[in-house]
């Protein structure tokens, strides 16, 4: 993944949770990252920890769901670092809500940052990513949704297993302009979203995974740069699955077995 030195990322939802996690890995490859999020502090504090461990980095103010806001955004990263070559469209929320208590505005909330969001970054991205030699688009889906379901996410599952099927076109789409549209597939990933979760929660998912444990950001940091790097050229519309193996097992027993 050498080839990721100097290419310019923007990574949404970049401020905490996943998305720092792919800013640190791609920092480390010698990437120039833009840190994208609405908390300032938080973004801040990302940009600051990168730039201490030897990253460039650079925070910008910016809500996947505002449109003018994510084009100038866009053209500032590019203007700032000389272009834009890749982009993560990670912003995510997992507001649990059961269907029988779902209002609309439940269900519009999930789909306007998850979905609509993800289209806006790519909308306000694509005329930049046209422009590089190997440009990359990395979305952050899920295996709930496309592979798994879970009490309370049934608008989350919806709008993760959208993203495959928006990717699936996006790829062949964007392909005649050398650009790759991917997407990872977390399960349970330690953040500060899946901490608010409970204690509770998260025990009973690390048992549940053949690894034992959950995931940390760098793992999908790494998945979603090797999909970003040049190496990874003919990767196009493949959904990467990284959850130490959660979704195996074809029952409890099968585990246990193990
Ligand atoms: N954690 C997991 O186990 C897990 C598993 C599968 C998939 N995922 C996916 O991974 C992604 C990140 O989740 P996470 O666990 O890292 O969550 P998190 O810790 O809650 O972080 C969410 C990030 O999204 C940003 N965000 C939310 N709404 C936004 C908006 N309207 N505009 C711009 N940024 C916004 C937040 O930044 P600001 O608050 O600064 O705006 C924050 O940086 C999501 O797409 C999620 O669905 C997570």
């Amino acid at each position: 993944m050498s080839t990721l030195k100097n290419k310019v990322v923007a990574v949404t939802g970049a401020t905490k949770g996943i998305g720092k996690g792919i800013a640190k890995v791609f920092a480390s490859k010698g990437a120039k990252v833009a840190v994208l999020g609405r908390n300032a502090a938080d973004g801040e504090r990302c940009v600051a920890e990168l730039v201490a461990s030897g990253g460039v980095a650079k925070f910008y103010v910016s809500d996947v769901v505002d449109e003018a806001g994510m084009a100038a955004v866009a053209e500032k990263v590019a203007s700032d670092f000389g272009g834009l070559d890749i982009l993560c469209a990670n912003a995510g929320v997992f507001r649990a809500c059961k269907f029988e208590e779902m209002t609309q505005k439940e269900w519009d909330a999930v789909f306007d940052t998850n979905l609509k969001g993800m289209f806006l970054s790519i909308k306000a991205c694509l005329p930049l990513l046209k422009k590089s030699s190997a440009g990359r688009v990395v979305l952050t889906s899920s295996i709930t949704g496309p592979f798994t379901g879970y009490p309370g996410w049934s608008h989350y599952g919806a709008t993760k297993a959208g993203m495959l099927g928006f990717m699936r076109t996006a790829a062949i789409e964007f392909a005649k302009y050398g650009i790759t549209v991917n997407a990872v597939l977390p399960g349970n990933i330690l953040t500060e979203g899946l901490q608010g979760l409970g204690q509770d929660y998260m025990n009973a998912m690390a048992s549940s995974i053949p690894l034992k444990r959950l995931g940390t950001v760098e793992d999908i940091g790494y998945a979603a740069a090797f999909l970003a790097s040049e190496e990874a050229g003919y990767i196009n519309g493949h959904a990467l699955i990284v959850d130490g193996g959660q979704i195996l097992p074809e029952s409890v027993q099968a585990l246990e077995a193990a």
